[in-house]
């Protein structure tokens, strides 16, 4: 059994970064909505509890709350701005409107050194504060272990009771100290070991997967994505030729992908499962023909996929029984933490089959998704221990629509394959020149703009090529990444000489917002 920290929900924006913070001491971590009963919670064992943060005021009678009984436990307990506040309400300390609420980077004065969740802590630290009410009195037995300019008890504890409380949030990159105050939480407080290693959970999880699935048969759609491939090495290792994975070739790839993705999970590669290879190039182009409003592209793309991989799925009717999906751990929390927004996505598909076909052929409504707790660099980290190469694992995001929504207006062979080779001659170079690492996302991208040139003795009338590189941590903002001229320049030259039909090459400096990281 892993060590395991829960992390209860009060409706905290930050609620993703507290459990990633957690994870990164290598303790396996859940957040749990706090309407989580005080008997399913202590069933768990945890060796601590994280209380999030949350919009509401702990006085208002409709606000999150939960059993008192929680802080004597005896288990340590974290709180942290609204989990503080509930934490001091619920002891009998005082909780008020605050007169000067604190938003922003704010500085902290630590009261008590000896504590164990500052030790080498900076005497004054930065941290990020983000509230109206705050802790007027600390309940009995506990000591003000912070103060702000505006708030008094900017940290509490209780270490008797294993009780700590923080009014700014230790989660964010913002409070500069933060890492080193949650590790000290679950290591030196909680007495976790932090031995959650990947290679265990790949272990763990596949003699589970084996349980569960026994001699039945498993269909997965595999896009040469992280996700499902990992799911795929996973469920290989498990199961075998029980596996039938399904590559939908749209057509719509980068420069040699497809090859790239059989050669790893295709009789020749490494794993052992049944790869069907789709070829829907024809399909995908027939349909998309007099397409060009991104919207109409995206929905014609996303209702060829569920037909073409259904038509797969019905070969294998009376074999298969059930679905699997790569789902990881922030679509989780995204779809909310309820069972029911769950419910309500799966009613809709299930592993990229409309619900509807999947009653028909008679699989198990439920997927089978092996991935479904995991942050996307611990998928990265399963992949390589389950021997995925390095480029396919570590690769940039890559958007279910293809390329087709990197090329504006409609959508040709000929105009994918012009794209395809000015993104393989722009990567090469970025590779090459080594600034390739720090991008969230680079590609080209083919604008719908015909301009005239000349080359040689002729004149041209040609399609512009737009080059876009970013840096990003979230993919919700980004700018424009400074890639050095030459390097551009060199792309420039490449492309026009090795692409025909392409004149221009221009480098998309927008940010997002305004814009976005993809063309459309
Ligand atoms: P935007 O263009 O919205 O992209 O700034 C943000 C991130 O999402 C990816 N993206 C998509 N992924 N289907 C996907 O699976 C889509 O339709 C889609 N559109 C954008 C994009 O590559 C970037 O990582």
């Amino acid at each position: 059994m892993n060590e395991f920290v829960a992390i209860l929900d009060f409706g905290g924006q930050y609620k993703q970064l507290i459990a990633r913070r957690v994870r990164e001491c290598n303790v396996y971590c859940e957040i749990l909505p706090y309407t989580t009963s005080l008997e399913a919670l202590t069933a768990r064992n945890p060796k601590g509890i994280i209380l999030t943060g949350g919009p509401n005021s702990v006085y208002d009678p409709a606000s999150p709350t939960y059993d008192k009984k929680l802080f004597e436990l005896g288990i340590p307990v974290l709180g942290i701005c609204y989990g503080s506040q509930l934490m001091a309400y619920k002891l009998g300390g005082d909780v008020k409107t605050a007169p000067t609420s604190e938003y922003g980077h704010t500085n902290v004065v630590i009261d008590a050194p000896d504590s164990a969740i500052f030790s080498d802590v900076s005497g004054e630290t930065q941290t990020w504060m983000s509230h109206t009410d705050y802790i007027a009195a600390v309940p009995e037995g506990f000591r003000i272990s912070a103060h702000t300019a505006n708030c008094p008890v900017a940290a509490m504890e209780n270490p008797e009771k294993k009780l700590y409380a923080t009014q700014f949030h230790p989660e964010v990159s913002h409070t500069k100290e933060g890492t080193k105050m949650i590790r000290h939480f679950v290591m030196d407080v909680c007495g976790c070991a932090g031995d959650w290693e990947m290679a265990a959970f790949a272990e763990t999880t596949i003699k589970e997967l084996r349980e569960k699935i026994g001699d039945k048969h498993v269909i997965l759609g595999l896009s040469g994505g992280v996700d499902s491939s990992v799911a795929a090495a996973l469920l290989s290792r498990a199961i075998g030729k029980q596996l039938h994975c399904v590559f939908v070739d749209h057509g719509l790839m980068r420069k040699d992908e497809g090859d790239e993705v059989e050669a790893i999970f295709g009789p020749k590669g490494n794993f052992d499962l049944n790869f069907i290879r789709v070829d829907a190039k024809e399909r995908f182009f027939m349909q998309l023909m007099g397409e060009s409003d991104p919207e109409s592209k995206r929905k014609v793309i996303g209702a060829v996929f569920p037909q073409v991989f259904g038509d797969e799925a019905k070969k294998v009717k009376g074999i298969v029984k059930y679905i699997a999906q790569g789902t990881i751990y922030p679509d989780v929390v995204e779809s909310g933490d309820g069972k029911t927004s769950d419910v309500i996505k799966s009613h809709h598909n299930v592993g990229g089959l409309p619900i509807e076909l999947v009653r028909e052929l008679g699989f198990d409504e439920k997927p089978i998704e092996p991935l479904r707790m995991l942050f996307k660099d611990e998928v990265r980290k399963v992949g390589l221990e389950l021997g995925i190469p390095e480029e396919l694992v570590m690769r940039q995001p890559f958007p279910g629509p293809g390329l087709g929504v990197r090329i504006i207006g409609e959508i040709t062979p000929a105009k994918v394959k012009i794209v395809q080779e000015a993104d393989y001659i722009f990567r090469d170079e970025l590779a090459r020149a080594g600034v390739d690492k720090d991008l969230g996302q680079y590609f080209a991208a083919l604008s719908n703009m015909r301009s005239v040139g000349v080359m040689g003795d002729h004149r041209t009338y040609g399609l512009a090529v737009v080059l876009r590189a970013v840096l990003t941590s979230d993919f919700m903002t980004a700018e424009a990444a400074e890639i050095p001229w030459p390097v551009l320049q060199k792309c420039m030259n490449r492309i026009i000489n090795e692409v025909p039909g392409v004149n221009r090459v221009l480098y998309d400096i927008t940010s997002k917002p305004p814009g976005t990281i993809e063309l459309e």
